[in-house]
């Protein structure tokens, strides 16, 4: 199959709109950028779509996909019984990078979204790109992210391609995606609501909204049958193993020192100022925010696999507000292991 990625803004009229709308109406599937990270979008009532959505990415069909709408009276054409603190939820955070889990209407979907749970994943992005799609198709569509399962979620255009060429037929290409990581995904059909994975929209701001919500460490997670099914695979890491290791410059020069002195060849992931170190790769999280570190990490694990690097340190962050979302995926990049001299 040809791969087409066709540069689109959202905000100027683009035969690939119709393109692409052609194409989902016929069952196909179809990569599109959200505020968070590239989508592959496929019909969420039809079950051939949602089939070729796990067959691109070679993901496990145990696994459930968010449904994306560009509307609000979209919402209950899909869900039951929505509460009042999803309602504010939604009020407050759409479009935006938040998930939420609701009940589903029996039979609105293709049973393969769900994978046979009674709940849905709900979010409409907030992208001009995704929204216009979305409005001009007037479906739910099923998006996991638009990279091939277990690699680091797509934040450009041209991560897809890599991925997913001669796999799916069309790239919608609005450059580089902006929050650059996952939406946060909320079940509140449990009380208290309860974050399944952190993200943009942070446990701060939904306390603002609807008073007390329960966020899980990756322990607690563990320790149960998953909540999120995404969680039980590895997720977002590079070729190389990746080590954690403190954001502090002393203690990253020791380890390249020693690395070396073991033969290892190293690509750094850390803030600018680290990049007079001495690593045989350096890739940025650009000036060490929050913001910064989340819109560059995926890209920066990625480009590890561009390189013959025997390991890759990554420096850390803290965990409060985006610095949740930032270390789950980190943590998850790195099994969890930490540099140890
Ligand atoms: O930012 C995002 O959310 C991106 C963009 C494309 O919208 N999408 C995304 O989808 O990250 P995906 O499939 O990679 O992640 C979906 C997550 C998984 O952790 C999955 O287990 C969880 O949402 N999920 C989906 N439906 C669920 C449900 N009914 N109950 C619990 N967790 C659910
Ligand atoms: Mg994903």
């Amino acid at each position: 199959m040809e791969t087409k990625r066709v540069i689109v803004d959202g905000v100027t009229e683009d035969p690939a709109f119709d393109e692409a709308v052609a194409l989902l109406k016929a069952g196909e599937v179809v990569a599109f950028p959200t505020e968070t990270v590239y989508g592959l979008g496929g019909i969420a009532t039809n079950d051939a779509a949602v089939t070729a959505i796990y067959a691109a990415k070679g993901r496990p069909s145990d696994n459930p996909l968010i449904v994306h709408i560009g509307a609000f009276d979209q919402l209950e054409r899909y869900v039951d019984n929505i509460s009042e603190k999803a309602k504010k939820c939604m009020d407050a955070f759409w479009p935006g990078p938040l998930t939420v889990i609701c009940h589903v209407k029996p039979g609105a979907l293709s049973e393969k979204v769900t994978a046979g749970l009674d709940t849905v994943g709900i979010r409409m992005p907030n992208h001009p790109v995704a929204l216009r799609l979305l409005r001009q198709l007037d479906e739910p569509v099923a998006a996991p992210s638009a990279n091939t399962s277990g690699k680091p979620s797509p934040t450009e255009g041209v991560h897809v391609e890599e991925d997913l060429t001669g796999r799916i037929p069309l790239i919608l290409d609005g450059g580089a995606t902006g929050i650059g990581v996952e939406s946060t995904v909320i079940d509140l059909t449990l009380n208290p609501p309860t974050i399944l994975r952190p993200g943009g929209i942070t446990k701060e701001m939904f306390e603002a909204v609807i008073g007390p919500v329960n966020e899980p460490t990756h322990i607690e997670q563990k320790a149960g049958a998953p909540k999120a099914p995404g969680m039980k695979y590895t997720h977002y890491a590079p070729d190389a193993p990746v080590l954690l290791i403190d954001n502090d410059e002393v203690a990253v020069k020791e380890a390249l020192a020693a690395l070396h002195a073991d033969g290892k060849k190293v690509a750094l992931l850390a803030p600018d100022h680290f990049g007079k170190l001495e690593a045989d790769w350096f890739f940025t999280f650009g000036d060490g925010t929050h913001e910064q570190m989340a819109a560059h990490l995926y890209d920066a694990l990625r480009a590890c696999n561009a390189t013959n690097a025997d390991v890759v340190l990554a420096t850390v962050t803290d965990k409060n507000d985006m610095g949740s979302a930032i270390m789950n995926r980190l943590e998850k990049s790195a099994g969890g292991h930490w540099y140890e001299g």
